[in-house]
């Protein structure tokens, strides 16, 4: 491949870190994990953050812990508003908990959610809103927070393809009673595989704590607002009270992840060099739009969309990219209701997902990466300038 989706992020420190948790004797989750958890919770501005195995999980166990609330607890059959790109794990966890999901467009000019268009469809019936920025660009969560607070639904961020993006400085993973990241091998910082959620909100902290862990009790803080009977000594290391996961990060993950967050500005900083000039270059192909953000993108790759409707045009871009060994994918997974898998949810289209399904059928993305990409940009500009 001569210009890759995702370039590798590790040096000698991420080695280091790996032989030195080899070399003790404890792999699985333990203090390493807790001080990256402690560090990422610091950059982000927020009390508290959980490791787990993967961002998929992070919006596995974020979803359940609404479940398990004390206090208006999600139930079976409550709507929640989506927007209609995001990833297949974003909705999942809907579908997994019964919940009905209504699916908004994305803006016009925007990959992420259409606002105007979201708060439309907010009803009385409305308990939840997952706000997701693609790909290193912020969607509108200021304003999702806000009307959430106002109608008193719950906001969950699914941040796991713009960490470091920013919204007024202030960090997208900020927003939203939790937020969740991945560190997926391509997304800003990795840890092969990944995830975390970070929150403010003490009583959902310990519910993914236990929820994380078989539904235990043995990882919560002694005071803690999941009341549960104290057995016998003995027996509190096996008492559950949720019906929890096993989704442990381990102690490798976490220390490369302690080196990955060190580096991370630099990245972003690498990140937004390449986004410029990809900007540069392909400001003057009259058939590509891009997006241009109003806010701090963090960049997770570059989404190109056809100016009109052209199959042919789009096939043989496609073929020209492949010839000259470019990788690229569909923008994220696309609209969500195009795939198969949209048939087991409980779904409500309230309008038509105009905007989506046109990024899906003639849009495309090609990586960006915390190294120099300026080669890269070049030839891809030089095959798509040609056409
Ligand atoms: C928006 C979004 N949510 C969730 C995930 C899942 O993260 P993971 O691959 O770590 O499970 C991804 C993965 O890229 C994603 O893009």
């Amino acid at each position: 491949m001569k210009y890759k989706l995702s370039y590798s992020t590790w040096g000698k420190e991420e080695e280091t870190a790996i032989k030195n948790i080899i070399n003790k004797s404890q792999l699985t989750m333990s203090k390493i994990t807790q001080v990256f958890e402690e560090k990422f919770a610091k950059k982000l501005n927020r009390k508290y953050a959980v490791m787990v195995n993967s961002g998929s999980s992070a919006n596995l166990i974020s979803i359940a812990s609404l479940f398990y609330k004390r206090d208006n607890p999600l139930k079976e059959g409550d709507e929640v508003l989506v927007p209609a790109i995001a990833w297949s794990t974003t909705y999942t966890p809907l579908q997994q908990f019964g919940l009905r999901v209504k699916v908004i467009d994305c803006a016009q000019d925007s990959l992420n959610v259409d606002f105007n268009k979201l708060s439309k469809h907010i009803t009385y019936k409305t308990k939840l809103i997952i706000g997701v920025s693609i790909l290193g660009s912020p969607a509108e969560l200021d304003k999702i927070e806000q009307i959430c607070r106002k109608k008193n639904i719950y906001f969950f961020n699914d941040n796991c393809e713009s960490l470091g993006a920013k919204i007024k400085k202030k960090e997208t993973g900020s927003f939203g009673l939790m937020a969740s990241h991945s560190f997926f091998f391509s997304h800003h910082i990795s840890t092969i595989e990944g995830g975390m959620i970070v929150t403010d909100n003490y009583e959902i902290y310990c519910l993914l704590l236990s929820l994380r862990a078989h539904g235990w009790t043995r990882n919560l803080p002694k005071k803690n607002p999941l009341l549960y009977e104290k057995k016998q000594k003995l027996f509190e290391q096996y008492n559950f009270i949720l019906p929890g996961y096993n989704v442990r990060p381990n102690e490798i993950y976490a220390a490369i992840g302690i080196q990955q967050l060190k580096k991370l500005d630099k990245m972003i900083i690498q990140r937004r060099k390449n986004l410029a000039l990809f900007e540069k270059l392909f400001s003057n192909i009259d058939y590509l739009n891009y997006f241009k953000s109003n806010n701090f993108d963090s960049s997770f790759s570059f989404p190109l969309i056809l100016k009109e409707k052209n199959q042919k045009l789009l096939n043989r871009i496609f073929k020209i990219l492949k010839d000259n060994k470019i990788e690229f994918r569909l923008i994220t997974g696309g609209c969500f209701t195009k795939h198969t898998y949209a048939k087991y949810f409980k779904l409500e289209i309230p309008e038509k997902l105009i905007n989506a399904e046109y990024f899906h059928n003639y849009g495309f993305f090609v990586g960006n990466s915390s190294i120099d990409l300026t080669n890269q940009l070049r030839l891809l500009h030089k095959c798509l300038e040609r056409i």
